[in-house]
């Protein structure tokens, strides 16, 4: 039976273009220009973008960043994430950022990775760069969207299982996971993965994430410390 992965990578590559809300830049342009996150992260130019929001409001409520903590943050382009978990952790924690975009300057204190995050080989360098240990394992990493809702949906479930897998083989015991969904037809499924390996997991969606959006993160707490994930 061909899985949905199998069915997204049969329907072709990603489509780099991304339709602006409403099919006019314009509109989106406005929309920006009115946004309140986004007039927030233009006054502290750190944060970057609204996406900086989501972290801080997840934090807010869950506390997952603590000072002298070990942070890999997964699609860390262009740095608002990191930058708000170098902040938490303070002089005696640690972040390392991957992306496969280029951080030219990252955020001060932050030690960048620029690859693939599904790689293993740029994962093991990931985890030597924490000193072998890693507290929360953060993922914001998102595919160039096609405007196709099931496609974006199930391209983004394999960089969440991507995420796990890291997160499972990382962590120390009691260690979380917070990745960035698409809401779909496979969000059970990851779930039902998490809930091997944690005590808590739970959605969640910011108010920072826009409501229209499929957009949610899914929050796993509490690793039970003994790898059980499929790879
Ligand atoms: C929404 S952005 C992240 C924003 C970031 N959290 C921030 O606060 O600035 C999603 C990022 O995921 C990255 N990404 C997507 N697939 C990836 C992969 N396989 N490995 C590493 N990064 C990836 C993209 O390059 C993009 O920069």
């Amino acid at each position: 039976m061909m899985t949905n992965l199998a069915r997204a990578r049969a329907t072709g590559p990603a489509v780099a273009h991304v339709r602006r809300a409403g099919g006019s830049s314009g509109r989106w342009t406005e929309r920006q220009r009115r946004d309140p996150y986004a007039k927030a992260a233009r006054a502290n130019p750190q944060l970057k973008s609204r996406a900086a929001f989501k972290l801080l409001e997840i934090n807010a409520r869950h506390k997952l960043l603590t000072s002298g903590g070990h942070v890999v943050d997964l699609g860390s382009y262009p740095g608002g994430w990191a930058y708000i978990a170098r902040e938490a952790v303070g002089a005696g924690g640690a972040v390392v950022a991957v992306d496969l975009q280029d951080m030219a300057v990252p955020p001060c204190g932050v030690e960048f990775v620029c690859g693939d995050a599904t790689d293993p080989e740029v994962m093991s360098n990931v985890l030597q760069r924490c000193g072998g240990r890693v507290d929360v394992v953060l993922s914001d990493m998102s595919p160039k969207t096609s405007g196709d809702a099931w496609l974006d949906h199930v391209r983004i479930m394999e960089l969440c299982h991507a995420g796990r897998v890291f997160a499972c083989d990382s962590l120390r015991p009691g260690g979380s996971f917070l990745c960035k969904i698409f809401r779909g037809e496979d969000d059970r499924e990851l779930q039902q993965a998490l809930l091997r390996d944690f005590s808590t997991v739970k959605t969640v969606k910011p108010k920072a994430s826009r409501k229209k959006s499929p957009e949610a993160f899914m929050l796993a707490t509490g690793f039970f410390g003994c790898r059980t994930a499929a790879q």
